[in-house]
């Protein structure tokens, strides 16, 4: 019996020194310990044995058991150890190794500007309203007085998706919705892209416009004059002017053109202002009663004016960018001025 016991403590030495993993340590942990063991069996012959025999085999076995529990206990902390070891070798790194630099993004030269012009309107009480850029023929054109045979309502000019579905061509389509679902008194702004079929120096598919609208009751073509005014002086400089062309625009009566000193010359006339010595910033007028009447705005009591800017023009001025186009090109080079 000790002799049995001996080749088992022998052999069970021997696998316990070859094992490698915890995984294969506990196989042979069932091995020898476990329900079904060898030394297990061993035990149960305790039966059989004289009865002044049993205490003394009883021991031993338990001993044995002893022993190699105490083996494997050790053999589990070296596998532990050396994991450890070999996690620390393998996640070691080099702290005298230069770091990777993080290349930190800058604020689009359109969002910068954007950002400038909501804040100095909601300083004034403005508050920011937005429209869909896929927008329908009714809020685009129809809502906004456009006759039918208007043509800005050309394909060549507008880019349509459906028979009845464009992208918009000008934020006044957001005028139309505020008023669809406000009553006066309205004073909002509202910055966004646009869409038309022109492509050249200063011209971009896609360009950005600032849609502003003020109703109530008593607003007059003064009060247009005078917050545009105002909003060009905080924009580009105590300097700058503006001033108010007669034009024409379907929604509005009566239409205007907006102006404003040239940023380059203050008004002498170079080349950037072709020598006029003004530079061209966006329409304006007075909400024509026409739209007022067709959204149930009573237009014997209220009246408002609207304007709507140029985004991209006034970034080109501020940045002295000379090609509306570079704005879209994405060129890290280019964006990274700003
Ligand atoms: N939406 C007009 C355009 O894009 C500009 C405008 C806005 C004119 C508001 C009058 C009032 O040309």
């Amino acid at each position: 019996m000790k002799e049995k016991l001996n080749e088992i403590l022998i052999a069970a030495k021997e696998e316990i020194g070859k094992v490698e993993s915890l995984h294969e340590l506990q196989q042979v942990k069932s091995k020898y310990l476990g329900k079904k063991s060898v030394l297990n069996g061993l035990m149960r012959k305790i039966g059989t044995l004289p009865k002044a025999e049993r205490p003394k085999f009883g021991q031993t076995v338990n001993t044995a058991k002893a022993d190699i529990s105490k083996l494997i206990q050790n053999k589990q902390q070296d596998i532990k150890t050396k994991e450890y070891a070999d996690k620390l070798e393998s996640e070691s790194i080099d702290i005298s190794m230069p770091g990777r630099r993080k290349e930190v993004g800058s604020l689009h030269p359109i969002t910068k500007v954007m950002r400038e012009i909501e804040d100095i309107f909601i300083s004034m009480g403005f508050e920011i309203a937005e429209g869909p850029d896929v927008e329908d023929e009714a809020h685009n054109f129809d809502a906004l007085n456009t006759p039918e045979d208007h043509p800005a309502r050309d394909l060549s000019d507008t880019f349509y998706i459906d028979d009845d579905v464009l992208l918009r061509t000008q934020t006044s389509t957001v005028q139309i919705r505020v008023m669809e679902n406000h009553k006066p008194p309205i004073k909002i702004i509202s910055p966004g892209s646009c869409y038309r079929n022109e492509n050249d120096a200063s011209h971009s598919p896609m360009f950005h416009q600032v849609e502003a609208l003020v109703v109530d009751e008593g607003v007059t073509f003064v009060d247009l004059r005078d917050m545009l005014k105002i909003f060009v002086k905080k924009m580009f400089g105590e300097k700058i002017d503006s001033r108010i062309r007669p034009h024409f625009f379907p929604f509005t009566e009566p239409s205007a053109e907006i102006d404003i000193v040239c940023v380059k010359c203050y008004g002498k006339g170079c080349n950037l202002c072709k020598g006029s010595g003004w530079l061209e910033m966006g329409g304006a007028g007075m909400v024509d009663p026409n739209v007022f009447d067709r959204l149930g705005i009573d237009s014997e009591k209220f009246t408002g004016y609207a304007f709507g800017l140029g985004i991209d023009r006034i970034a080109m001025l501020k940045y002295k960018i000379p090609d509306m186009r570079m704005l879209f090109e994405n060129d890290i080079r280019f964006l990274k001025q700003f």
